[in-house]
């Protein structure tokens, strides 16, 4: 009974993996990692976010989608999860494997926050989450994306960034007052975790 949904499951695993790596080979500046997040990221980066008060989430380079299924289990049943990538092979990977009314797959970039998130009827993201590879970025998208995403936010809303290297936490500091910290050793590569919280004064 065991060994076919064994197979199922590691088939699926190895087939996520595989897409992932073939983006990396295609374009290893976007991407930034050869491995997908691990558990212990997802669940401290999430920690600290509201649910019942969360409406729209948005995630910036979900890649094959390590970080979905964690958010849409906690997203409340009428919240909308809307994630933006650059790359097409994960954009058309993600709608076939995530069926979910909830859930929203946007070809196109981080930049364009603002016009993705009002195109799918909002005024606004509740919180943000980034896995961008912000150091190697091409020359004035991390500011562009930074800006962007401290404009969308509601009031009490946060910025979720992980990456491997402290660049991201530069780019934030010019729009986010308070941002905590936090450091994941159990992910490939050790990663680190930051938090920008718009308050209402912002
Ligand atoms: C390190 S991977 C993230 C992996 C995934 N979120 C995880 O936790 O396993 C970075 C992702 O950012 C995407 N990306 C790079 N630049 C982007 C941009 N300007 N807007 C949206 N996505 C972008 C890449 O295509 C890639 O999917």
């Amino acid at each position: 009974m065991t060994r076919p949904s064994l197979r199922k499951r590691a088939s699926r695993l190895f087939g996520q993996w595989g897409v992932f790596f073939r983006g990396f080979v295609e374009e290893p500046r976007m991407v930034g990692s050869i491995i997908p997040s691990s558990r212990f990221t997802i669940n401290k980066m999430l920690a600290p976010v509201d649910w019942q008060r969360c409406e729209v989430f948005v995630e910036y380079g979900p890649g094959v989608g390590t970080f979905c299924q964690p958010v849409l289990d906690r997203l409340r049943r009428d919240g909308s999860l809307i994630v933006i990538d650059t790359n097409p092979l994960y954009i058309d990977y993600l709608k076939k494997h995530f069926r979910d009314s909830r859930f929203h797959a946007v070809h196109g970039s981080a930049a364009d926050v603002i016009d993705i998130v009002k195109a799918h009827g909002h005024d606004g993201a509740d919180y943000v989450l980034s896995g961008l590879p912000f150091s190697t970025l091409p020359d004035g998208v991390g500011p562009a994306i930074a800006e962007a995403t401290h404009e969308v936010l509601r009031p009490g809303g946060a910025f979720l960034v992980y990456q491997f290297s402290a660049k991201a936490r530069d780019f934030m500091a010019k729009h986010f007052r308070r941002i905590d910290r936090g450091f994941e050793l159990w992910n490939v590569l050790p990663c680190q975790l930051f938090w920008g919280w718009k308050d209402a004064k912002d």
